[in-house]
């Protein structure tokens, strides 16, 4: 059910205020069982689960007007690691996808418009009500009795009630805006005894860290920014995740960047002619675009682009204001936007290359009232809620003993290893340019770090008990930066979706707080819908 045109007289309830000149103005509340905000794969899963409850629902979509963040938003090879610990309503997703596409079985590679059709039909069909565009109110968008939120007005001055809150959003403002504790950057080693946490040990280094003029590189820091195992408030690079096609039916041109610096490409020029000198130009501009080709198997011209990973200007991202956030985002698509454009337009490559790169461009029939451009900025990993509990290395990769992987309290499985992008640039001793961050699957320095399933926890959808007990979190997790590098799918931000939306609903029906939720039955309820609990 779309909101464009509230049904009043169900959920309406006026209240008066005065506002600063004195006169009485309206503002509404709306009541609802359970608010969930974020219009993320894993906000659309909570609010169908928790309608197909029978709760009356509200889905708080903030900015972009479309449903299913990242996985409606560019991510259309979305990692998914051992397929068999997709169950329930995530695997629903995928089965109606492979409908879509006249297919008697799940398809997991959407195109971005095929997603956005499945969640919008998901909610319709739930009866969930929807909120585009309604985004919590950056000061004083919070009210709370206690240890219980009441009510949240957003910026637009629409408030909700509701007796349980779910926050599925990227940024995790609703949790922070409620004072549940949050962290953000990467812990040091010795805080969870992880073996992985703080800065990694590098890759070895191939090009310099100086222009041809002896300039340092633009966003690379001038030394190594501190010892293996030493913790920071950094974060893991974004970019945007985008369709591209070489289809000359189907293909827009290279958009051209409101903010252009060609400086910031002098490593992807090196590489580029690295690339040219060893393949030849044919083979080289199709390394840009090897990586991932979706829909449907292998057979179609669009394409998944994840290669431009723009270092070092994120940090300021997690617990930054709103207005901090929409510069970073804005930076972020010159600096995409400027990666094509400099490949498509600089005179220093080329001419051949140039030619053959600019058959590519983006999918005239995704985003299609956003110039083509994706809705989401790939938030890889942004504040991290700081529960009672927190999932860390040790629940995640095998590494002593395969027991660490099991919980008395499981509501789904994770399995695709530990997977972090690189978190910053700088210059080593002898000038090399050097990437520092990276964790990738299948890591194997010990001999002990298959990828393996696991079992989530209930708790890490939990702030601390003493913190909020009407509140549950289902994106921005508790969970170390390590143990966060293995849950942070979509398809395991949909699986703790899920269980967010029927954990509500028994809060709402029985439990009254969160923490109080009898998990056995949870689970049980979970495995009734065929989520996949344990192998
Ligand atoms: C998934 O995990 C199970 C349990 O570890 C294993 O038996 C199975 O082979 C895995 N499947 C794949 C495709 O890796
Ligand atoms: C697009 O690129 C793919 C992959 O290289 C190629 O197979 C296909 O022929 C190209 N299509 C067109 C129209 O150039
Ligand atoms: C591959 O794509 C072509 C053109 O879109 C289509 O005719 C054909 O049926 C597709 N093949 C498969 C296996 O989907
Ligand atoms: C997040 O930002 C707020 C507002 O600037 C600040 O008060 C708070 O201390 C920050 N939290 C952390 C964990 O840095």
């Amino acid at each position: 059910m779309w909101m464009t045109n509230p049904k009043l007289s169900t959920y309406l309830l006026a209240i008066f205020c005065i506002n600063i000149y004195g006169h009485a103005i309206q503002a509404q509340t709306y009541e609802y069982d359970v608010v969930v905000y974020g219009g993320t794969a894993s906000g659309v899963t909570a609010a169908v689960s928790a309608a197909r409850e029978g709760m009356q629902v509200a889905l708080l979509e903030t900015h972009s007007g479309h449903l299913g963040g990242m996985v409606s938003g560019g991510l259309s090879i979305t990692d998914i690691g051992n397929k068999s610990v997709i169950g329930g309503y995530v695997k629903e997703v995928f089965l109606r996808v492979g409908k879509y596409y006249n297919l008697n079985d799940v398809n997991w590679h959407p195109e971005p418009h095929i997603a956005e059709k499945v969640f919008n039909d998901m909610v319709n069909e739930a009866n969930v009500d929807v909120f585009l565009k309604h985004r919590l109110k950056e000061q004083g968008g919070v009210v709370k009795n206690g240890r219980r939120i009441t009510i949240i007005t957003m910026e637009n001055g629409v408030s909700f009630s509701a007796k349980v809150f779910i926050d599925s959003s990227y940024e995790g403002d609703l949790m922070a805006f409620a004072g549940a504790s949050f962290v953000f950057g990467r812990e040091p080693q010795t805080q969870y005894g992880e073996a992985h946490a703080g800065i990694r040990k590098v890759a070895p280094p191939f090009l310099s860290a100086y222009d041809d003029n002896g300039k340092l590189l633009p966003g690379v820091l001038a030394s190594s920014p501190g010892p293996v195992g030493s913790g920071d408030k950094k974060t893991q690079a974004y970019n945007f995740r985008l369709s591209l096609t070489n289809d000359t039916t189907n293909r827009v041109p290279w958009p051209t960047p409101t903010n252009y610096n060609p400086e910031l490409y002098v490593t992807l020029f090196r590489t580029v002619m690295l690339q040219i000198q060893k393949y030849g130009i044919e083979a080289a501009v199709m390394k840009n675009f090897d990586s991932f080709q979706y829909y449907p198997f292998h057979n179609s011209s669009k394409f998944d682009y994840n290669h431009a990973d723009f270092f070092g200007a994120n940090w300021d991202y997690p617990n930054g204001s709103y207005a901090q956030k929409a510069t970073i985002w804005q930076n972020h698509k010159d600096y995409v936007q400027g990666y094509f454009y400099f490949l498509g337009n600089d005179p220093r490559i080329p001419t051949a290359y140039r030619d053959l790169f600019n058959k590519w461009g983006l999918c005239k029939d995704e985003f299609v009232d956003n110039n083509n451009w994706p809705y989401e900025l790939y938030v890889r990993e942004a504040r991290r809620l700081l529960g009672d509990f927190v999932l860390i290395e040790k629940d995640v990769v095998q590494i002593r003993q395969l027991s660490n992987l099991l919980k008395p309290d499981p509501i789904g499985m994770g399995s695709y290893g530990i997977d972090c992008h690189s978190v910053q640039s700088y210059a080593d001793e002898n000038g090399q340019y050097i990437q520092e961050g990276n964790m990738v699957l299948n890591w194997n320095e010990n001999l002990l770090w298959e990828p393996h399933p696991f079992q989530i926890p209930y708790r890490v959808l939990l702030p601390k008990k003493a913190e909020l007990e009407n509140l549950l979190v289902t994106v921005t997790v508790s969970a170390s930066h390590v143990g966060y590098a293995d849950l942070r799918l979509e398809p395991q931000y949909m699986i703790m979706g899920q269980a967010a939306g029927v954990a509500a609903a028994m809060t709402v029906q029985q439990f009254q707080t969160v923490h109080d939720v009898d998990t056995n039955l949870l689970g049980n309820k979970l495995r009734a819908q065929h989520a996949v609990l344990e192998l």
